[in-house]
């Protein structure tokens, strides 16, 4: 159902890999709400997703670039402006990704200029993004920019390993760059924490299968879906939310101001009677 929260909205959608992304549910959401937008991913995933078949359901081009290049990036807005006829009223960063991670380096065993390249990757980039947007004065006045961000940037989680400090960081430039882009031109940066999901970037997370299992059973309207993740992003493009700036909003089932739950402890108590029957046996 649309109900034309964003009719005339221009936006650039970054992290549309296949349609799993969590970006490429935004993307359609979007364009149904009524939004004109344009595509970008790297060289290498526009090649090996499906970026292309997005572009085509949503009327639009795709424009490559690294969002940790910054001459890549000053291309990209000055083509999407061009594309859409006019500046940007929504960003949405969905970007993360860590070498280290992929090259199954664990957090006390991390090679460093992988670190930085995480860093740069999944936090940095957004930065960037801002920094070029507001040098071309890029972003309408209450525009609205939305990053995707992990409960791990608050709380340790097992195997989430330097994303966990690549999400702190992200959640910080959201914070120091809302304060310049509020006061200047009343644009709105917020970060989105959304529940596990399986999606490309999710499942290179170790343990990711039992870690969503976990998180819906901790979580007491269950885990998130990235279609839910879209409509929740659609109202914070829109205008319905202006003076929500530099938050950190959890859109998780309510995992994050969980401790422990029924069915989490089910589980765990369920695991506890086979260790014990295991070591009554190994004792006879
Ligand atoms: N999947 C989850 O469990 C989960 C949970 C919370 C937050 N997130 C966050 O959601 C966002 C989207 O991830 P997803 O789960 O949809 O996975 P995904 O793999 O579909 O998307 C990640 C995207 O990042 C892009 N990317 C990587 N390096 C890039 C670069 N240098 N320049 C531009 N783009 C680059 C990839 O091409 C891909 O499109 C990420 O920030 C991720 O950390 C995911």
């Amino acid at each position: 159902m649309s109900y034309n929260l964003l009719k005339g909205k221009r936006g650039l959608i970054f992290g549309a890999l296949n349609e799993k992304s969590i970006g490429w549910k935004i993307a359609e959401k979007a364009c149904e709400e009524g939004a004109s937008i344009v595509l970008t991913n790297t060289p290498v995933s526009i090649r090996l997703g499906q970026i292309d078949e997005l572009a085509e359901k949503c009327n639009t081009i795709v424009v490559p670039a690294d969002a940790t290049k910054v001459s890549e990036l000053d291309n990209l807005i000055e083509k999407a402006t061009k594309h859409l006829d006019g500046n940007l009223d929504f960003v949405l960063h969905s970007i993360g990704m860590s070498p280290n991670v992929r090259k199954g380096r664990t957090y006390d065993d991390l090679d460093y200029n992988l670190l930085s390249q995480t860093l740069d990757i999944s936090a940095i980039s957004l930065h960037k993004i801002l920094q070029i947007c507001r040098k071309r004065d890029a972003i309408n006045e209450w525009g609205s920019v939305v990053a995707l961000s992990y409960v791990a940037a608050q709380r340790t989680l097992y195997g989430y390993n330097d994303m966990a400090d690549a999400k702190a960081l992200l959640e910080s430039i959201v914070r120091s760059f809302g304060y310049i882009y509020g006061r200047e031109k009343n644009i709105r940066i917020n970060t989105v924490s959304q529940s596990p999901t399986l999606t490309t970037a999710g499942s290179g997370i170790m343990g990711f299968d039992n870690l969503m299992d976990f998180a819906d059973r901790m979580s007491p309207l269950g885990n998130a879906t990235a279609e839910e993740c879209a409509d929740y992003v659609i109202t914070l493009f829109s205008d319905l939310t202006r003076k929500v700036t530099m938050q950190n909003l959890y859109h998780d089932g309510g995992y994050a101001s969980m401790g422990m739950s029924f069915r989490a402890m089910k589980i765990y108590n369920e695991g506890l009677e086979y260790r014990d029957v295991q070591s009554d046996k190994s004792h006879k």
